[in-house]
């Protein structure tokens, strides 16, 4: 049985106070007994405040990381972030191929590849973004779509290494939209991507979490974690408010 993870998505949010605030108060609610005991939680922050964040939540229950990485490890690459400088600050996770990075920073699936590699080798669990467009979805391209992006990743690592990280199908059109896929929707997506895994592996298939994301909040979270291939959820704007957060930490099955 797969545990359930509920990892937040900070994006380019917050302050020192914001962040002292909003963790203080997750850490709180957890305290009181608000998460599952199969629930694990993670944050993902803007890469300033990774040290902030490392030494409010080291030896704490909330696992943090990072919402990129560079491809490098080190060398001329003004403004870029390592594997091993995430290393250092005790990071755990790390986002990659999120839509944003892709439709707004222009990266492509090769990179994404790369970056998942860059991750893994440090020992940083990937969080893999996959997701269709609106017109891709209107052209009934999402499998295909969804299909691409993982197999930049599973030709440069092969499949056993998505058992090193994670894999969060977001359908771009729900990102911070309020337009959240159904749960059947996202089932429906997530059944094929478990199954052109297990088509590779079973075994992997059957431990590797997928996540959903887009729009997911504590209205909609335990109807979307109840379905069968939904490991839990990357959570945006909800992530930023404890109460929202911690309701969404505490569904699931
Ligand atoms: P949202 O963002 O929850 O605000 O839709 C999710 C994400 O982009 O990871």
């Amino acid at each position: 049985m797969r545990n359930t993870l509920v990892a937040g998505n900070w994006k380019l949010n917050g302050s020192k106070a914001s962040i002292a605030e909003l963790l203080k108060n997750i850490l709180a609610g957890m305290a009181d007994g608000r998460v599952k005991s199969n629930t694990e939680v993670a944050v993902c922050v803007p890469y300033i405040y990774i040290h902030q964040v490392q030494e409010t939540l080291e030896g704490t229950a909330i696992a943090f990381g990072s919402e990129s990485i560079s491809e490098h490890d080190s060398g001329a690459f003004t403004g870029e972030i390592s594997g091993p400088m995430l290393k250092d600050f005790a990071c755990e996770y790390a986002i990659v191929g999120h839509s944003e990075r892709r439709t707004i920073f222009g990266e492509k699936d090769a990179d994404t590849a790369n970056k998942f590699a860059a991750a893994r080798k440090h020992g940083l669990k990937p969080i893999l973004c996959v997701g269709e467009l609106l017109e891709e979805r209107e052209q009934g391209i999402t499998e295909t779509v969804v299909a691409r992006q993982l197999d930049a990743v599973i030709d440069l690592e092969g499949v056993e290494a998505l058992t090193d990280g994670v894999i969060a199908y977001e359908p771009v059109w729900a990102i911070g939209t309020g337009m959240t896929a159904s749960p059947q929707q996202a089932q429906d997506v997530h059944a094929f991507i478990r199954g052109k895994i297990a088509a590779l592996n079973a075994d992997v298939a059957d431990k590797v979490q997928i996540l959903y994301g887009g729009s997911v909040n504590g209205g909609n979270a335990d109807e979307l974690f109840a379905m069968p291939d939904i490991d839990g959820g990357l959570i945006g704007g909800a992530a930023l408010k404890a109460e929202d957060f911690l309701a969404i930490c505490s569904a699931g099955k």
